[in-house]
């Protein structure tokens, strides 16, 4: 009888912590032995030559939420996981969207039958709220939360999504007493309507106009007030997609007061500027906040460097390009407020921070594996089952080929949209395997199995 099911065997193995050579004996869909050589495996995958990493966590994903009339995400969970397992990925976390008057539960429960059966990888949802009443409040939350769905986001703009101050430190403290992880979208939403006006009476319409709608101080004073609304529930709080070096100093300034503030920042904050939104067919790089210039991209840089940011996500939000329904929305021509907001890269996250992160010198391997997996699942509840090579952990791993050099390509790509925002860029890493719970999922760019993932129920976040 064989002591494992699969044995990956000559790989370096990278964890948040240490890079070391070693077999991993895997059985059950889980780590069952990590060792200098083992045997008697049913099944060997050689892993010479290739570092072994947990695999990537992205826990900012958009999959088929509802994005205003007429429009329609790209992805829906088949093609978004399957995306997301090409680009290294074992697990998204994408948002279960309550629309206004619908019930947390009603909106899980959508989006439950959306992603049942369909999911390539393993999938863990954040809710959004919305519409916090005292019913979703003080039982729908509380409740979920013992469920295992304990984190949820909330917006501080866009219609029907944003909540007022009042609302926020409702939500809040309805996440302290059930013990839930608070994200927040923060941009000053009448600020970004006042300048929205003005630009559109002046006739600036085109998309490059959403940039100048939205500077710094729109994120900078949003994130302030985020956080002193967190400040003073006295709850963690997660500022997402975070584009700049001011918005950054107020996480800074707020963790010197020990405040539990956790950073999150995007590929398209260290490679876009607001000048991709001047080039022809801009509306493909229209995303909020917006990308800003080369000095914010150096400061997000530093905050990756100096443990700003604690995770690395794509905020994956796709939209088809030549299409009515996504960024050529009829309405757009009239303005660019009527672009959808978002741009697709769950496939390319950990390439392009491998190439201009560790390959470039910025960061070390082990910064790489803790921004792209590790601080996910420990921030959100899902460690050590996931993000981590260790005895019990799902075996939930990419084979990582570390001088493998790429030019990204929308031909090369899986998820649902028409382009990539980062066409023509050239990367040195790339993922040659993504195993999920023992399954070989991807192997050597082709699909090996289908439809393997299921939902992973958490427990509480880091407090
Ligand atoms: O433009 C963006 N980021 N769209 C996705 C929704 C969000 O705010 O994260
Ligand atoms: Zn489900
Ligand atoms: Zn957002
Ligand atoms: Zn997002």
């Amino acid at each position: 009888m064989s002591s494992y099911d699969t044995i990956i065997s000559g790989g370096t193995v990278v964890t948040a912590a240490d890079t070391f050579k070693a077999d991993i004996g895997i059985r059950n869909g889980r780590i069952a032995a990590i060792a200098d050589k083992l045997e008697n495996g049913t099944e060997v995958i050689d892993a010479t030559g290739k570092l072994v990493l947990p695999g990537g966590i992205d826990s900012h994903v958009h999959i088929a939420q509802p994005s205003g009339e007429g429009v329609v995400m790209a992805d829906d969970f088949d093609s978004a996981t399957r995306s997301a397992a090409f680009g290294g990925n074992t697990t998204v976390m994408p948002f279960c969207f309550q629309e206004k008057g619908q019930s947390l539960r009603d909106a899980l429960s959508w989006y439950h039958g959306l992603a049942e059966g369909q999911c390539h990888i393993d999938v863990s949802f954040h809710l959004i709220v919305s519409d916090p009443t005292p019913q979703v409040l003080g039982q729908e939350l509380p409740a979920l939360a013992e469920e295992g769905y304990t984190s949820f986001k909330m917006f501080m703009t866009y219609e029907g999504l944003k909540l007022t101050d009042r609302e926020i430190l409702e939500t809040l403290t309805a996440a302290k007493i059930s013990g839930a992880m608070p994200m927040i979208h923060a941009e000053n939403d009448d600020a970004i309507e006042f300048l929205r006006e003005k630009a559109e009476l002046a006739g600036e319409t085109a998309p490059k106009y959403h940039a100048s709608t939205r500077p710094i101080p729109v994120e900078r004073e949003a994130t302030h007030r985020a956080i002193s609304l967190a400040e003073i529930v006295d709850v963690p709080l997660v500022i997402v997609h975070v584009s700049n070096r001011e918005a950054m100093e107020e996480i800074q300034r707020a963790r010197g007061r020990g405040l539990k503030i956790y950073g999150e920042t995007c590929p398209q904050y260290l490679v876009l500027t607001a000048e991709d939104l001047e080039i022809p067919q801009a509306a493909k790089n229209v995303c909020s906040p917006p990308p800003r210039d080369k000095a914010s991209q150096v400061a997000c840089w530093e905050g990756i460097e100096q443990g700003v940011f604690d995770v690395f996500s794509s905020d994956h939000c796709p939209f088809r390009y030549e299409d009515t329904a996504g960024k050529m929305h009829p309405k757009g021509e009239k303005s660019f407020r009527w672009i959808p907001n978002g741009i697709p890269g769950v496939e390319t996250r950990l390439p392009i921070l491998f190439s201009e992160g560790v390959k470039k010198g910025r960061i070390s391997l082990q910064d790489f594996v803790a921004l792209t997996s590790t601080n996910h699942a420990k921030l959100y509840g899902l460690y050590p089952k996931k993000g981590a090579i260790a005895i019990g952990a799902d075996a939930d791993l990419v084979f990582w080929d570390p001088d493998k050099q790429m030019t990204i390509s929308q031909e090369l790509l899986h998820h649902g949209a028409d382009y990539t925002p980062y066409e023509g860029f050239e990367v040195t890493g790339w993922p040659v395997l993504t195993m999920v719970r023992g399954k070989v999922i991807v192997q050597d760019g082709a699909l090996v199995t289908s439809s393997e993932g299921s939902h992973v129920v958490r427990d509480k976040p880091l407090g």
